[in-house]
């Protein structure tokens, strides 16, 4: 079976700081992988080198077994890598069936004329429609994104996402700044997606990657410090130490 996103020997500095060192990664179709380690460790770097955001200075990134590591940020969703956007690059007074279907019109290469009416064709509504229900915001479709609750916001951003047809799901953080009553709505949704996406999420919330999380890796000063099945990094004795301390015995 051929890794969906291999990450090999990665390095990166920034100035004398090391964030980034000598990390290896494997992520299989449809898995779902936390990544955690301290403020700092070096998580957001990582998503920010995978997804060519930042050049790293040593190492290789492999998508669906191509070689991806000098390919620019674009042609890296093109090729099926997708991180969530950032809530400030939804159009934000456009509604949210609009967002979606300018995403998948994106996709299908046509995104360039989005103010036209080409885009309002029925397939590409259908789709949109399909992935809002998916994602339980059907009855948001016709709500202008910044009228909406800031989870609901946070779920069109995975819509939009989505609708890039991803084969890996990079999410950083998904329900930071959610009121704790949204965030499992965020969560579900991920949760509910197909095999045919691989996930890997950062979060700091250890009930959530432990519900989430089929494999889990733990970076520390930028390195990867080990990684297992939640049971095993739950027992790891220098985990506890570094990172979880004796929040597991809560
Ligand atoms: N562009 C940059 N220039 C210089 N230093 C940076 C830059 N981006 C990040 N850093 C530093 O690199 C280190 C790793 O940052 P990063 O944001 O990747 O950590 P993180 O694990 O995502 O932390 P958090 O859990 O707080 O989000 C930090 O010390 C940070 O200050
Ligand atoms: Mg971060």
């Amino acid at each position: 079976m051929t890794s969906v996103l291999e990450v090999k020997g990665l390095y990166k500095s920034f100035g004398a700081l090391s964030v980034t060192h000598n990390v290896h990664l494997t992520l299989e179709p449809g898995a779902r992988h936390a990544l955690i380690g301290p403020n700092g460790a070096g998580k957001t770097t990582l998503i920010n080198l995978i997804t060519g955001v930042l050049k790293q200075d040593q190492g290789s990134i492999f998508l669906n077994g191509e070689d991806v590591s000098t390919m620019k940020e674009a042609d890296r969703v093109r090729s099926g890598l997708a991180r969530t956007f950032q809530i400030n690059q939804l159009f934000r007074k456009l509604t949210v069936l609009e967002n979606v279907a300018l995403s998948i019109s994106e996709r299908q290469g046509n995104g360039h004329i989005f103010w036209r009416p080409a885009w309002k064709n029925s397939n590409v509504l259908d789709e949109a429609m399909a992935l809002l229900a998916q994602l339980g915001l059907q009855d948001n479709a016709l709500n202008v994104i910044e009228e909406l609750p800031y989870g609901r916001q946070r779920l069109v951003e995975i819509a939009i996402t989505l609708g890039l047809s991803p084969k890996v799901l990079l999410l950083d953080e998904p329900a930071a700044g959610v009121p704790s009553s949204e965030s499992p709505i965020i969560l579900d949704a991920v949760d509910a997606l197909g095999d045919d996406i691989a996930v890997l999420i950062i979060e700091h919330d250890m009930d959530v990657v432990f519900r989430f999380a089929k494999s889990i890796s733990v970076l520390v000063s930028g390195a990867i410090l080990t990684e297992g099945t939640p049971d095993e990094i739950a027992a790891d004795e220098q985990v506890r130490a570094v990172y979880l301390g004796e929040s597991l015995d809560a």
